[in-house]
């Protein structure tokens, strides 16, 4: 596929990579190059279904608590996918900016190098499981036939898939100010998972208000907070339950042993020459 632009019912290919068709452009993503930071933006990266609106939720409270936010309708307004532009203008956005992104670094705006980003990654098994139910419902992706189709287009997806995504970040993580969480981390200690949040972003909060800011982003209380929940997105858009089952280990209902060992081993062949320690080994 190389630089050509490619038009696919549900994506829009370029530069080997899938972005979602009908969300953005080709000159829209490479405009991006060029697109101006601010010392004070703060990104998070994913790669979705990893957390992102969890996340979403954590920073916001977090930066809410510390003082200077400006008001949003929704946390998808108050922090928006780069990639997504839709009519919006991020340049002119008073500071401090908050953004979301599942892009991988090249495509990124050069001047992120050195800032501050959030990584968060999530075990492939339980990411493929979230992802699978998501494409169900979403009306802006294909709708899988099976969990057999699906793990198989995962699997040998190319440019775009998560083996690429965490690949590419963890080779050039040192080009930025980054901090890398996990989701099981994130499952197992919410409250250690925001202070580290905080310490990294230099928001120095009370012991009160990072207990505040986990409870704010647990599960069940998001998925009554209509500005979180992601409900507010038009059911003719996307269908998709954003806030699904939020547990570790939910893979282990829909794979075979024969499924999980092939995602062991193109762990082993994609990343294995990185060491990286997986929290959920
Ligand atoms: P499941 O489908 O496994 O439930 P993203 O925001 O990147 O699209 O990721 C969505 C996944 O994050 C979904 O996973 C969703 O339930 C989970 N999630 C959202 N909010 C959460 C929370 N507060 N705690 C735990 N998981 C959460």
């Amino acid at each position: 596929a190389g630089e050509e632009e490619i038009a696919l019912v549900h994506f829009l290919r370029y530069k080997n990579y899938n972005f979602p068709a009908g969300m953005t452009t080709a000159e829209y993503i490479d405009s991006l190059q060029s697109f101006e930071i601010r010392d004070s933006d703060i990104f998070l990266v994913t790669y979705l279904k990893s957390g992102t609106i969890w996340t979403q939720q954590i920073i916001i409270s977090i930066c809410e608590l510390a003082g200077g936010l400006n008001e949003y309708p929704n946390n998808m307004e108050q922090m928006p996918w780069l990639e997504f532009c839709e009519g919006q203008d991020y340049s002119k956005r008073p500071s401090p900016r908050l953004f979301s992104s599942h892009l991988i670094p090249s495509f990124l705006p050069s001047g992120l190098k050195e800032k501050k980003i959030i990584y968060v990654m999530r075990n492939p098994k339980d990411n493929i499981v979230s992802y699978f139910h998501f494409s169900r419902k979403c009306s802006t992706l294909d709708s899988p036939n099976s969990f057999e189709q699906f793990l198989d287009e995962y699997l040998t997806g190319n440019g775009s898939s998560w083996f690429d995504h965490v690949r590419e970040w963890h080779l050039n993580r040192d080009q930025y100010n980054i901090l890398i969480l996990t989701y099981e981390e994130m499952i197992l200690d919410l409250k250690g998972a925001v202070k580290k949040i905080c310490t990294f972003l230099g928001k120095g909060l009370s012991e009160a208000a990072i207990i505040q800011v986990a409870e704010k982003s647990k599960f069940e209380n998001m998925k009554k907070n209509p500005k979180a929940n992601y409900e507010f997105i038009p059911q003719d858009k996307i269908q998709g339950n954003f806030m699904r089952k939020g547990q570790i280990g939910d893979w282990k209902n829909f794979f075979t042993a024969e499924q999980s060992q092939r995602v062991d081993r193109l762990l082993q062949e994609k990343l294995g020459d990185l060491s990286l320690r997986f929290i959920w080994e």
